[in-house]
């Protein structure tokens, strides 16, 4: 993502003044049973300046609009994790503040050596991969998934999280306009604006017509 060293070191100083609650306020009810974080008060000017920082700067990222295609975000939640704290497996709720959460993101304030455990374990068909990101970086996961954060041993895990509602529902049908947008900024790359760009991009922007809720 594109959030530089010196507003990093921003969003860390409001959360050490910023005031916490528990993070079941925002979970369902069956995710409150497996829940154990907490989550900054909402309404806290300081801690409300950052949202707006985060959600600007994942808006202005090309690659978050490429995967995402996102239509609207949901409000960005600031969460902390002490030792012992953990979030168990769980599904994301799929209607969140009116809208439709096709894909959740995780995005990292502290570098990963600075606390142990508290790995973001999302399942797939292929098995469980483990996910601890470096500052700053964004990952972005379909909210279809079950996932879970497993317990922090030591240190602290300070993450911002939110819900994408896409202009693509469909995952697959995402992967394809990904794939073929990225292949034809790759071949303008590479031999400009030819009639083999100008196909693929017709192909692009008329499957997105296709698809895209407006
Ligand atoms: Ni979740």
């Amino acid at each position: 993502m594109s959030l530089d060293a010196s507003e990093l070191e921003k969003l860390r100083a409001a959360f050490d003044a910023a005031t916490f609650v528990d993070g079941r306020e925002t979970a369902g009810w069956a995710a409150r049973t497996v829940k154990q974080n907490q989550q900054a008060r909402a309404g806290d000017p300081a801690m409300d300046a950052m949202r707006t920082l985060v959600a600007e700067r994942l808006q202005a990222n090309p690659l978050f609009q490429m995967a995402a295609r996102p239509k609207a975000l949901t409000p960005i939640l600031l969460a902390h994790y002490e030792p012992g704290m953990t979030y168990g497996t769980h599904v994301d709720d799929a209607l969140m503040h009116g809208l439709r959460t096709d894909l959740s993101w995780t995005l990292w304030l502290d570098e990963p050596e600075s606390y142990d455990g508290g790995e973001l374990v999302i399942e797939s068909p292929s098995g469980e991969a483990p996910i601890k990101g470096p500052a700053g970086a964004v990952h972005l996961y379909p909210s279809t998934t079950l996932h879970r954060v497993d317990p922090v041993r030591s240190g602290i895990r300070r993450v911002a999280v939110g819900w994408v509602q896409s202009r693509v529902r469909e995952g697959e049908r995402r992967e394809i306009l990904f794939d073929l947008d990225s292949a034809r900024r790759a071949l303008f790359e590479q031999s400009g604006k030819t009639g083999a760009f100008d196909l693929l991009s017709k192909s692009f922007a008329n499957l997105l017509r296709m698809w895209a809720d407006a």
